[in-house]
């Protein structure tokens, strides 16, 4: 049993449609001379790189890009990325584009801190100390990297993805722009906002911190729902009720950009300190095998996972359904848990998320396989609100099948 809770978060969290032209003053603050911006062909193709480059260099301060990031970075992206940037002499990494480009520029900052292999960080605490100063810019709303301690990546020998989690890769400095997401695709902005959803719902529905059975001082990767990340998940998750479905049918509304670019950060902090869990588990394994995008895969199975959890986890579930939206008088908490369910399910269709695994590319003999990877990852059980078994993961596979 732990005695207290915590919270972590980036070191500096900065928020406003706009702010990016400031970056410039924010990087010279820090005694920044010569920054490693990493982002993708497509976003630099579409001026993203342009716009952070204008600021830093008109406070002078030197800029290399590197654009060979990729959706849902691979090992060999990182090992390009750190060949790459080894001969540069940058003092420092900036992650510009949705949560693939943060995390490779958190696995970047690693590599050129501490030398070494992507593998040798994976899993929990084996960053041995500070990277160099990372400062994340999301252009999706989203996976909440820019505030969390994880870095994500695909391994194609495993067929897994694999999580490097550490108090080091939450960014010095979070710079949320939402106009940066203001002309971000459709699909993107579905499957990234779905996914923020699902971060704030996992952190909230996690076991409380106070059940955690390890020692105080020993550091573990997701520490349980604590009062303020609960805070953190109630209004990310009211933001997404608001705002999602305005983002992604009317791209052009900025106060729905606005209110998802909130609350994706928010729903980071919610689950970098509480938890993800079974949905996360699943879809690990499940989007390297059949190539969904992890925002696809993890709103595709959302709503089957809360019907797992929905008898252990009904009073926070019926809460889920007031936040979006829902009025919950009269209703007792089981049945207020299962609106919140067919919310989740009416809001996944009405953006576009795919609701079938065999709609996806899926194939019964593979669900087996899926529910076994998921289940070997410890972290993703430990904190789940339904103790899970690795057949019930399979039930879950099914019914989402
Ligand atoms: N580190 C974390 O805490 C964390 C949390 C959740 C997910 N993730 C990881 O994040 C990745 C998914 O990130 P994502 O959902 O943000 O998408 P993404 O970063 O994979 O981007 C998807 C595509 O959208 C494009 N794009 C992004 N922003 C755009 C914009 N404003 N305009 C036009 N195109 C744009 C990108 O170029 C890319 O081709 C996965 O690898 C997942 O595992 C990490
Ligand atoms: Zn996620």
């Amino acid at each position: 049993m732990r005695d207290y809770w915590s919270f972590f978060s980036a070191q500096q969290f900065v928020f406003g449609r706009n702010a990016l032209p400031h970056i410039g003053s924010m990087v010279v603050n820090r005694g920044l001379k010569r920054v490693l911006v990493v982002t993708d062909e497509n976003l630099d193709s579409l001026g993203y790189s342009e716009r952070v480059r204008e600021p830093l260099s008109r406070n002078g301060v030197e800029v290399v890009v590197f654009r060979g990031g990729e959706a849902e970075p691979s090992i060999a992206a990182a090992e390009q990325g750190f060949e790459f940037a080894k001969a540069e002499n940058v003092d420092s990494v900036i992650g510009l584009g949705g949560g693939s480009n943060m995390d490779l520029a958190k696995i970047l900052a690693t590599l050129l801190q501490h030398g070494g292999h992507p593998r040798d960080y994976f899993h929990f605490d084996r960053i041995p100390g500070p990277v160099l100063p990372l400062i994340c810019i999301p252009t999706t709303a989203g996976t909440g990297s820019e505030v969390s301690h994880a870095a994500v990546l695909t391994d194609h020998d495993t067929g897994l993805k694999m999580s490097t989690l550490s108090p080091h890769l939450r960014p010095s400095l979070a710079l949320v722009d939402p106009a940066l997401t203001d002309a971000c695709p459709k699909q993107v902005t579905a499957d990234s906002g779905i996914d923020a959803l699902t971060h704030a719902v996992e952190g909230f529905t996690a076991l409380d911190s106070a059940s955690v059975s390890v020692p105080n001082d020993q550091a573990i990767p997701y520490a349980g729902s604590n009062p303020m990340g609960d805070l953190m998940a109630e209004r990310a998750i009211r933001l997404v009720g608001e705002h999602l479905e305005t983002a992604v049918l009317e791209p052009g509304n900025q106060a729905a950009r606005d209110g998802m670019a909130l609350a994706a950060s928010l729903a980071g902090l919610a689950f970098s300190n509480c938890a993800v869990a079974v949905v996360h588990a699943l879809e690990y394994p499940m989007g390297v095998e059949l190539h969904c995008s992890h925002g696809a895969g993890i709103g595709l199975l959302l709503p089957y996972v809360m019907e797992y959890n929905r008898e252990f986890a009904a009073p926070k579930l019926a809460k889920v359904f007031e936040w979006l939206g829902g009025n919950p008088s009269g209703l007792s908490e089981d049945e207020a848990a299962r609106e919140a369910i067919k919310k989740v399910v009416d809001l996944r269709q009405v953006i576009g998320i795919p609701d079938r695994i065999r709609d996806i590319g899926g194939s019964r003999v593979q669900l087996p396989e899926f529910a076994s990877k998921a289940f070997s990852i410890k972290r993703l059980m430990d904190l789940n609100a339904r103790p899970p078994s690795e057949a019930g993961l399979l039930e879950i596979l099914e019914s989402a099948f």
